[in-house]
């Protein structure tokens, strides 16, 4: 009996919680929709003409540009209509038209990671992507904590690719591709990639990322990966390892655009995900390659040159003695010269 009614109120919850997503995902195509008309606008705008537009009722735009407002968006309301004079730089999903019924957007959350495992656990799609303001428990690989203050980029996106898990190290190469074309594309700074999968910039780390699969022998179910900015946050002059684009700029950068780029770059770069041309990529924006490097791997210490990488993403590495190695996972660290065998 317990247990019956206790299923019951679970699918009318489901069944709550779909209404309610529903209803979110057209709030927030008309909010996308009011601030395209008022950004094309750059007079004020009827709400008449925006009802007609939209296809509602002036109350109702009334009410959403009312919520606009709270969250930070100056508009002006006159006799004359309405008129956009600034907004956040929120990441909001109806700053990203197109993707807004895709998007999860959380001001704070634990990890954008859980969210997305919890989601893809429940049957989400293809390109859910769950984005957070900050992070109160951020991760990084290797069980570490991921620092996620206010002014970064924190968010994860949902995968379910059709390839063996022994391939799925090419999406972290997918996705470090992406915020390099992305930094160097928006900035002109030359964005690097260090193996497996953290973004440079002058030698320190600007954004790191982390992949979660779940998969079964020969198949994954899906790969959340999650990628980590600093981009107006400031990184303390001791962290000698790190940076921010707002340090290396001297200014701080519009997030939602940087993040606009960024989803178009991936939608490019996963149409790669099995090509060539996506480890060609890579190594055109490796500052790894050709390096003396040593990389932690479980269980062992890999000291060598990194000459190349194969196709499943794994490091190539030739050691002192002139043997090939190769790193399948690890924290890579790049020596200025050539280490003692010793290492090995
Ligand atoms: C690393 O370099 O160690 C990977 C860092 C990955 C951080 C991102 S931020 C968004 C997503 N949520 C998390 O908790 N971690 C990843």
């Amino acid at each position: 009996m317990q247990s019956n009614r206790n299923s019951q109120t679970a699918g009318q919850l489901t069944k709550t919680n779909i209404m309610v997503n529903i209803l979110k995902i057209k709030v927030n195509e008309m909010k996308g929709q009011i601030l395209k008309a008022l950004r094309e606008c750059s007079d004020y705008l009827s709400g008449e003409t925006l009802s007609n537009k939209l296809g509602t009722s002036r109350v109702s735009i009334w009410k959403q540009i009312r919520s606009l407002k709270k969250e930070g968006y100056i508009i002006e309301a006159s006799p004359k209509g309405y008129k956009l004079i600034s907004y956040p730089d929120l990441l909001f999903p109806y700053e990203f038209p197109d993707l807004e019924q895709r998007i999860h957007y959380f001001p704070e959350i634990g990890s954008t990671m859980d969210a997305a495992r919890e989601l893809a656990k429940k049957g989400a799609g293809e390109g859910t992507i769950v984005i957070a303001e900050v992070q109160t428990r951020g991760r990084g690989r290797l069980s570490r904590e991921w620092l996620s203050p206010k002014g970064g980029i924190y968010f994860t996106l949902l995968l379910r690719p059709r390839i063996s898990p022994a391939y799925a190290p090419r999406i972290n190469l997918m996705a470090s591709v992406a915020v390099a074309a992305t930094i160097r594309k928006l900035f002109g700074l030359k964005a690097e990639l260090k193996w497996p999968n953290d973004v440079l910039i002058e030698g320190r780390k600007v954004c790191g990322i982390l992949a979660e699969m779940d998969a079964e022998m020969d198949v994954v179910n899906f790969v959340n990966v999650g990628i980590g900015i600093n981009a107006n946050t400031s990184v303390p002059q001791f962290a000698k390892t790190a940076t921010s684009l707002k340090d290396v700029l001297g200014r701080e950068i519009s997030r939602k655009e940087f993040l606009s780029v960024l989803f178009r770059e991936i939608e490019q770069q996963q149409a790669l995900l099995m090509e060539t041309d996506l480890i060609k990529e890579w190594k055109e924006l490796s500052g790894t390659l050709n390096k003396y490097v040593r990389i932690l791997s479980p269980g062992e210490v890999i000291v060598g040159r990194a000459i190349d990488i194969d196709t499943t993403g794994a490091l190539i590495i030739r050691k002192r003695n002139g043997s090939l190695k190769k790193a399948l996972a690890g924290d890579c660290i790049h020596l200025r010269e050539e280490a003692p065998d010793t290492d090995i």
